[in-house]
């Protein structure tokens, strides 16, 4: 097994290192990253739904695509340990509804579908569906909401979150992503509610982070990075020391940014110069503006 070395290297400041690897994720991973050393993987493969991405083409024979995913998927259950999670974020076109399905069906041989998270982009609550409920005075519609003009098709206004692991058995630390109940009265009402931190559940809502011109996302598909934080979160930071998230498909860097945060070592691939030297960028921004913060 010949190693490449990193196109870089960043050092976060909890003495963690992030690796960035210029190349074919498959090949990358064969190269590079031993067998059941990694603790989570996080990451968003091309939907093959025809996105402009600078070098990838995303216009692949179904079959061809889906053979594709499942090598990647071989790949990802070498790298993940035993007791690792590995969080495949897909999501559909209105035509075409079975993609997310297909792609997590390619992956069935090897892993189990351990959860299904639901990430909701936007969401409209209406306040006499609400009921009585304390700080909730009126209709919500929040997140971003693109409309799109059509008899046929609702709105696409969520993707999922596949939560893959080896045994079914992985555990998790899920107050870690917990939130606060609206009711307080809730509180040591069931034995387990001892405090005002209640499991989240598989709903997630996270917005795109809000940006002013378009050059601050030089990405035709990305994914905020309080996604890949919280699935890190949720595997848990707690127990394990010096864990390390892996995203074969970087893009511009979200998953980066998270194990950044996080203090958490990383590995990166992307075949884009462009897009790779952007999610470098990104990182060393944020590593400048110190914004680590490991909650152990
Ligand atoms: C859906 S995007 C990921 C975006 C990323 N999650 C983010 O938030 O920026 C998929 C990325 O995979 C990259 N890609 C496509 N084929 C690849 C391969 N064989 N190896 C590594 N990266 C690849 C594309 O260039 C694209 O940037």
């Amino acid at each position: 097994m010949i190693e490449n070395s990193p196109y870089k290297v960043v050092r976060g400041s909890a003495g963690q290192s992030l690796s960035f690897y210029l190349e074919d994720c498959i090949e990358g991973m064969k190269r590079n990253l031993r067998s059941k050393t990694v603790n989570v993987v996080v990451t968003s493969p091309p939907y093959n739904i025809g996105i402009k991405y600078g070098k990838h083409d995303d216009n692949l024979p179904k079959l061809k695509y889906l053979e594709w995913m499942q090598e990647f998927g071989r790949e990802i259950f070498r790298v993940l340990k035993d007791d690792g999670s590995f969080f495949l974020n897909i999501g559909n076109t209105p035509k075409d509804q079975w993609i997310a399905w297909d792609v997590a069906q390619s992956l069935r041989d090897e892993f189990h579908l351990q959860n299904v998270i639901h990430w909701i982009k936007s969401i409209a609550i209406r306040k006499e569906d609400v009921g009585n409920y304390p700080n909730i005075v009126g209709d919500v519609a929040v997140g971003h909401f693109k409309p799109i003009v059509s008899k046929r098709f609702l709105n696409d206004c969520h993707e999922y979150i596949f939560h893959f692991t080896k045994s079914g058995e992985t555990k998790l630390e899920k107050l870690s992503i917990g939130v606060p109940y609206q009711d307080k009265t809730n509180i040591g009402r069931w034995k387990n509610a001892t405090s005002d931190n209640r499991d989240r559940g598989n709903t997630w809502f996270i917005p795109y982070e809000t940006i002013q011109n378009k050059n601050e996302r030089p990405h035709p598909a990305t994914y905020p990075s309080k996604l890949p934080e919280m699935c890190i979160r949720l595997h848990g930071l707690g127990r394990k020391k010096k864990l390390m998230a892996v995203d074969p498909f970087l893009g511009i860097g979200a998953t980066a940014l998270a194990s950044l945060k996080l203090g958490v070592s990383f590995a990166g691939f992307e075949i884009d110069k462009q897009y790779m030297d952007e999610a470098i960028a990104r990182v060393l921004a944020m590593k400048k503006q110190q914004l680590y913060v490991h909650p152990t």
